[in-house]
C-alpha cells in the first residue's frame, strides 16, 4: 500500500488547467520532493494531498483511503513559520496537541523532546520575535514533528533561509526523518535542495503542470553539493529545465506571430 497515491489528477483555476494527469506513488517512509519553477503547481498538488484543496477529476488516495478533507496523520510546513508570537517556543509547539486529549503537563513534555531534537530545548522559553529565521523554522520543524504524522508535506520550508543555515536545516530534516518511518513530501524551486536531501525527485514543468521526469537517488545521507553524482545530476536537470522553457518560449512566439 502507497502513502499517497494518485491516477490523472487534474485540477483547473478559472478554466486555466493547472495540474495535468498527476500519477502518483509514494511509498511509506519515502522522501520525495516534487521539483519546478515557480508556478508549475508544486503548492497545488500539496495542498490538495494535505485534503485543504478538492482535485477536479482523478482518484487520491491516502494508504488506500481516498482523501476528502486534511487528517490528523498528514501534517503540512509552510515557507513561514507562522508561529504565534503571543505564545513561547514550547507552548508553539504543543498547540497542535490540544485537541488531541493529551493533558498539559503531557504536552510540554513532547514539545520538550521535539525541541531538543531540533537543538532549542535551550530556548524553549523565548518568544518568536527574539529568534532567528533559522531558528523559528526549527520551532515549525518541531511543531510538525510532535504531532508524528504518518507524512509530512513540506512547503519550500527554507527557501526564506540564508545558504549555510539552509544546509544545515536540510541536513537536520534528513537526520530526523531516517530516525521514524514518516513519508515526507517535500516541494522546492531548487534542484540542489532536492537532490541533498531526496530520495527519489518528480520534475515538474508548467503550462500546464505536469510531472515530467523522474529521478531515483541511490546515493548515502550526509549528501555533499561538491559529489560528482550532485554536480552531474543538478547540470542534467537544469539543462532539462531550460530546453523545456525554450520549447515553451517557441511554442509562445509561433501562437503569438500566429
Ligand atoms: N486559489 C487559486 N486561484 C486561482 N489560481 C490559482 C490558485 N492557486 C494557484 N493558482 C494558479 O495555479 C498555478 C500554480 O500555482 P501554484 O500551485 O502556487 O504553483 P507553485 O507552487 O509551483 O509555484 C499558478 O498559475 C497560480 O496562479
Ligand atoms: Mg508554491
Amino acid at each position: 500500500m502507497f502513502a499517497i497515491s494518485s491516477k490523472e489528477l487534474e485540477k483547473s483555476y478559472g478554466g486555466e488547467l493547472v495540474l495535468n494527469k498527476i500519477n502518483l506513488e509514494v511509498d511509506t517512509g519515502q522522501f520525495v520532493t516534487l521539483l519546478g519553477p515557480s508556478g508549475c503547481g508544486k503548492s497545488t498538488l500539496l495542498h490538495i494531498i494535505a485534503g485543504l484543496e478538492d482535485q477536479d477529476s482523478g482518484q487520491l488516495d491516502c494508504q488506500g483511503q481516498p482523501i476528502t478533507g486534511p487528517a490528523q496523520n498528514r501534517v503540512m510546513m509552510m515557507q513561514e513559520a507562522a508561529l504565534f508570537p503571543w505564545l513561547n517556543v514550547e507552548k508553539n509547539v504543543a498547540f497542535g496537541l490540544k485537541e488531541r486529549n493529551i493533558d498539559k503537563e503531557k504536552r510540554l513534555e513532547l514539545a520538550h523532546q521535539e525541541l531538543k531534537k531540533v537543538g532549542l530545548a535551550d530556548v524553549k522559553k523565548a518568544y518568536p520575535h527574539q529568534l532567528s529565521g533559522g531558528m523559528q523554522q526549527r520551532v515549525a520543524l518541531a511543531r510538525s514533528m510532535v504531532l508524528k504524522p504518518d507524512i509530512l508535506l513540506m512547503d519550500e520550508p527554507f527557501s526564506a533561509l540564508d545558504e549555510q543555515t539552509r544546509f544545515k536545516l536540510q541536513q537536520e530534516l534528513v537526520k530526523l526523518w531516517q530516525n521514524t518511518d514518516m513519508t515526507i513530501i517535500f516541494v522546492t524551486h531548487s534542484i540542489r535542495e532536492a537532490l541533498l536531501i531526496s530520495e527519489r525527485v518528480l520534475v515538474m514543468a508548467s503550462n500546464p503542470g505536469q510531472i515530467k521526469a523522474e529521478y531515483e537517488l541511490d546515493l548515502p545521507y550526509p549528501r555533499k553539493p561538491n559529489q560528482q553524482k550532485i554536480v552531474n545530476l543538478e547540470a542534467e536537470i537544469l539543462e532539462d529545465l531550460l530546453s523545456e522553457d525554450d520549447q515553451k518560449q517557441k511554442a509562445l512566439i509561433e501562437k503569438v506571430a500566429g
